[in-house]
């Protein structure tokens, strides 16, 4: 099984609030980018990688390529406006010996090595695999109703069943093919969707799910980077 690896990091982290493209905030000494190169580092099947950055920050996405210690090709590159524009940009600067590619969002530090193994076995069966988790709390359809005074209340609609209901992360992995052929049809449909699997789906293709983890949070406020700090200081194994 060959594998290239897609880190997305070409954000801005808008709603972070950082001067900073939010791959490159420091999380315990480290940039937020480091800890997926590391990461990828140490998962076998993954002989290759494509990171995509904001415009102008490619010399210090190979700073820490250097610093995470990775030792297969990386390619780098500026992304596009959206996510998924960088995947398809990414995706075509794969090579084309990799039969399988995971993408991972560089907001994501606390992916594991297994989530990547998982992902990729997984789609090397059926097709494609995302990490997930079971929605753990009660869902609810809030919305806006004008109250007796004729002031606007935030509501319940309704409780929405959590039956069958996950949250879907990355790794996200597929046969090169098949998400080359997602990204395709989506670019001819204008399309967009905000995960990759999404893409797949519509082909009508399979896509399974492995555990993810409520620790392989994405970073996107500044309280998670607060929460994210704590961890990287106090790692839960
Ligand atoms: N990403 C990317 N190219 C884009 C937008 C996002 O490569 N044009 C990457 C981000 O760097 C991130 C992942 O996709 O690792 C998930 O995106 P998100 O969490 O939304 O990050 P940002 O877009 O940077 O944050 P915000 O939406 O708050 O600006
Ligand atoms: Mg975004």
């Amino acid at each position: 099984m060959k594998a290239t690896a897609i880190i997305v990091a070409a954000g801005s982290g808008t709603r972070l609030g950082f001067d900073v493209p939010k791959a490159f905030v420091e999380l315990g000494g480290n940039a937020l980018l480091w800890y997926s190169l590391r990461t990828i580092g140490a998962v076998a099947a993954i002989e290759e990688a494509v990171i995509t950055v904001p415009p102008a920050m490619e010399s210090r996405a190979r700073s820490q390529v250097h610093a995470a210690g990775l030792e297969i090709p990386v390619k780098i590159t500026p992304g596009g406006a959206e996510r998924q524009d960088s995947v398809r940009i990414a995706l075509g600067m794969t090579s084309v010996e990799a039969e399988l590619v995971v993408v991972h969002d560089a907001a994501r530090p606390f992916a594991t090595p297994a989530m990547f193994a998982a992902t990729l076995a997984a789609a090397e069966r059926v097709g494609g695999a995302i990490a997930a988790t079971p929605l753990a709390d009660t869902l609810k359809r809030v919305g806006e109703v004008a109250g007796h005074r004729g002031d606007k209340d935030r509501s319940i609609i309704a409780t929405v069943a959590r039956e069958g209901l996950w949250q879907a992360q990355t790794p996200q992995a597929f046969r090169r093919g098949l998400l080359m052929r997602a990204h395709e049809r989506a670019a001819l449909d204008s399309t967009v969707a905000t995960d990759d699997a999404d893409l797949v789906e519509r082909l009508g293709a399979t896509v399974a799910v492995v555990d993810g983890s409520t620790l392989n949070f994405k970073i996107t406020t500044a309280a998670d980077l607060r929460l994210a700090e704590l961890l990287a200081a106090n790692p839960i194994r």
